[in-house]
């Protein structure tokens, strides 16, 4: 019989691409989204996708009760939830400088509510969506999970924060597992084209805006800064394919079930990195596509550079990215070009 996991956040950009590969590997996940950065239609993308029907609630991680019928339901069925994936919360980094209540509420108070709902339906397992970010400057490249937290916005400390928590969680209860997995940086798409990042308004991060310039809606991406102490002197980040992230979630979860339970960590990135102007000069040579862009001064808070040492994941879940920076233009071109205005040209169910 299928094994029940809940995904919450599972409408999102790293969530859907989990949903796929769970949906594929046998699982059978149960979402819960509030779609306050996403929307129904991708479940829908989902099943076209895998052929798998899925299984969804709408509601917010910080409502208990709603939390509580969906264990129970899962039960009731005679497929009692064995783990979650949490993945909801809110994630942009300027954002959460502006508004850092709304993040600790969503991330870190969002986080302790699902903590309450699992203990209530005796789940014992959770995988949790971290962040390189929890590093802060680095002291040292490329970043091991020993490597101090230090995170430098709000944000980063939400996500240092349910570490936290997780830990004392783990601690409280023998029985207990948590996996936390920090994400280096998650660009591209799923291969079909079908499901990718569909970001609203102006997007934050370096890859959207780069398709974004390609296909048209934006005249000319702006690069922060050309004087860091790296190879060009733009800035260095470990870009990994989200579909390699997506599968690092498999692992983590049939690690959770197999492993003496304890509090873990583990970067999933693929230990190389990448600057912006190489970045562009991948993505223009796979498409085909020109990506005019100008320098600008340094975005405030941006590290230099940062890669992952992905040696523990590939050792202890037997992870390992797979996919090449070519890959992830492509893939991750086919996604933009066939859905320019990403998830907001399909009709709403
Ligand atoms: P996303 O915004 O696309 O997905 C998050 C999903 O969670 C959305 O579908 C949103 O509607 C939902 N959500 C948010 N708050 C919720 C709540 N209170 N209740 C229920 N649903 C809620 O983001 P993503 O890029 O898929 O990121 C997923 C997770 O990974 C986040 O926790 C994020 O902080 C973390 N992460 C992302 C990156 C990245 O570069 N994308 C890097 C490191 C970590
Ligand atoms: N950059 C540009 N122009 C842009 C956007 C970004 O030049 O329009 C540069 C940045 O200065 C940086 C690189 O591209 O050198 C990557 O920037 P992103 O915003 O794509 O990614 P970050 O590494 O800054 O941050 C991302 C997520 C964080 C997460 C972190 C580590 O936004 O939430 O990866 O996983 F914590």
């Amino acid at each position: 019989m299928a094994t029940s996991i809940l995904i919450t956040g599972g409408a999102g950009y790293i969530g859907s691409h989990a949903l796929v590969e769970f949906l594929a590997a046998g699982y059978r996940p149960i979402v819960v989204d509030n779609f306050c950065n996403s929307s129904p239609d991708v479940l829908r993308r989902v099943e076209a996708l895998t052929g798998f029907p899925v299984v969804w609630h709408r509601g917010d991680v910080r409502d208990e009760g709603m939390l509580n019928a969906v264990f129970s339901q899962a039960r009731q069925e005679g497929m009692p939830i064995d783990c979650v994936v949490h993945f909801a919360g809110l994630k942009a980094v300027g954002e959460s400088v502006a508004q850092p209540l709304d993040y600790y509420d969503n991330n870190v108070h969002g986080s302790v509510v699902l903590l309450r709902a699992m203990d209530r339906a005796q789940v014992k397992r959770i995988v949790f969506s971290s962040s390189a970010t929890v590093y802060g400057e680095p002291l040292s490249l490329p970043y091991t999970e020993s490597h101090p937290l230090a995170p430098a916005n709000p944000y980063g400390r939400t996500k240092a924060m349910v570490e936290a928590v997780l830990a004392d969680w783990c601690a409280s209860d023998a029985a207990r597992t948590a996996v936390n997995l920090r994400y280096f940086n998650p660009i591209g798409a799923h291969p079909s084209g079908k499901i990718g990042e569909s970001p609203r308004g102006t997007p934050n991060n370096l890859f959207p805006y780069i398709t974004q310039v390609a296909v048209g809606k934006r005249a000319k991406l702006s690069v922060f800064g050309n004087d860091y102490p790296t190879s060009d002197g733009t800035g260095v980040r470990d870009y990994l394919h989200v579909s390699d992230l997506a599968m690092g979630h498999v692992k983590a979860v049939e690690y959770a079930s197999r492993v003496a339970p304890g509090c873990f960590a583990f970067n999933l990135g693929t230990g190389r990195g990448t600057s912006v102007l190489e970045l562009i000069r991948t993505f223009e040579t796979a498409t085909g596509r020109p990506v005019p862009y100008e320098i600008l001064a340094r975005r405030p808070g941006d590290v230099a550079q940062m890669w992952a040492d992905p040696t523990a994941a590939h050792e202890k879940l037997g992870w390992w990215a797979s996919r090449s920076i070519e890959d992830m233009c492509r893939d991750g071109w086919r996604w933009q070009s066939q859905n320019p205005d990403g998830y907001a040209e399909c009709p709403t169910i």
